[in-house]
């Protein structure tokens, strides 16, 4: 669906002329499981988007559906819920929400969404609807603040509402992205810098088709496991406020100290920061092997220290294994199903989506969807 058809089904439905906001999905080429913990990411902003029309109401009632997903849920801005309903308008109420306790003055509403990111692949489509739904939302309301803020109201809206523990990175990129480029972004200071992604590069995403339920319950034990360790190391150095802040030589002397797991994890996160500015430095001089090469670590630290794949997502990561054009690859997202992301020579992606399809169905009896991205722009205003 174009804006243009969105403009119509909603001129269909509430009789006003629309504006219409988009914001993106991503995904993220390395640096998993660091952006909770102060560290560095490097994700970049993809071709599926969700698209939020709104128009105002007279009276102070908000009332969000969705061209696909059930429903049509409504809302009196003056008694908003204090949590998550459990519906997909979460996302959208959660925004409405935290503009709401911060004292800005929303206005009623129409909104309809449309999300093309396709849902539980771990390509951030909840960000895309929080990105999109909040500029839609300030718009009307006339607020104006600087996309990392509004990616940082999205988080609170995810954190505090819906109650997903998550990081700043997806809503960050799908705020931020640039098209052609992924961005080095560290997550203390919301600093990034652009890395372009290197001439004849196709971004090759594999979807397992998988998503195991323990993926949020895991998520936030992993949260917990790294404040464990951070409590361990702040104790002899106050300065130590996430595992961002500990050295590799800390980390291997406290191999016999630290609880078996709680080291594992800690390994995962202070060398995964390493290998994500390594990435960025190989990225930026086309060495496309050492890339390849990180990535790779990458993928086994999160399967056997941060113990967050799985067994479909191993085995996509094992097929892309020498096959013309590949680069490299990993898992990305937050993991336990979802996508793996490969690096992929132009001329070879065709080629290399169908056998990768062929090998993995192969091995698991699931017909996995490839998708042939590349790094786009951020969250807009979209004109029609
Ligand atoms: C999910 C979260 C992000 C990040 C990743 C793992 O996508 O939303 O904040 O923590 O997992 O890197």
């Amino acid at each position: 669906m174009n804006a243009v058809q969105l403009a119509s089904q909603f001129q269909d439905l509430y009789a006003a002329r629309p504006k219409i906001f988009r914001a993106p999905g991503r995904v993220n080429l390395i640096g998993e499981h660091t952006d909770y913990n102060d560290g560095f990411v490097m994700p970049a902003a993809i071709g599926f988007s969700t698209y939020v029309a709104i128009a105002p109401r007279s009276d102070r009632k908000l009332l969000i559906r969705s061209d696909e997903l059930d429903g049509l849920h409504e809302f009196d801005l003056d008694h908003l819920p204090e949590k998550r309903i459990g519906a997909w308008c979460d996302y959208v109420l959660g925004v409405a929400w935290v503009l709401r306790q911060r004292g800005e003055e929303l206005a009623g509403a129409n909104l309809l969404v449309h999300g093309e990111v396709p849902i539980g692949a771990g390509l951030s489509s909840s960000a895309a609807v929080e990105v999109a739904s909040a500029l839609a939302v300030m718009s009307l309301a006339g607020t104006h603040l600087p996309l990392p803020e509004v990616a940082k109201l999205c988080r609170e809206a995810e954190n505090n509402f819906v109650g997903a523990r998550v990081g700043i990175m997806d809503q960050f990129v799908s705020c931020l992205g640039k098209a052609g480029h992924a961005l080095l972004l560290d997550c203390r200071s919301l600093e990034f810098n652009l890395a372009p992604i290197p001439p004849g590069i196709q971004l090759v995403v594999c979807n397992t088709m998988v998503k195991h339920d323990v993926a949020a319950g895991e998520y936030n034990t992993r949260r917990a496991e790294c404040e464990e360790g951070v409590r361990f190391f702040a104790k002899d150095d106050p300065k130590i406020r996430a595992l961002r802040d500990v050295s590799v030589e800390k980390l291997e002397q406290s191999a016999n100290v630290l609880p078996a797991v709680i080291f594992k994890r800690c390994s995962h996160v202070i060398r995964e920061n390493q290998r994500t500015l390594d990435a960025a430095r190989a990225f930026k001089d086309g060495d496309l092997r050492r890339v390849g090469d990180l990535m790779r670590e990458s993928h086994c630290s999160l399967r056997d220290l941060y113990e967050v794949s799985c067994r479909e997502l191993d085995i996509m990561v094992d097929s892309a294994e020498g096959l013309p054009g590949f680069c490299g690859g990993r898992m990305t997202g937050g993991g336990f199903g979802g996508c793996t992301v490969n690096l992929v020579r132009e001329k070879s992606a065709a080629d290399f989506a169908a056998q990768i399809t062929e090998r993995y169905r192969i091995e698991t009896g699931i017909t996995p969807q490839i998708y042939l991205c590349t790094a786009e722009d951020g969250a807009q205003q979209v004109a029609y």
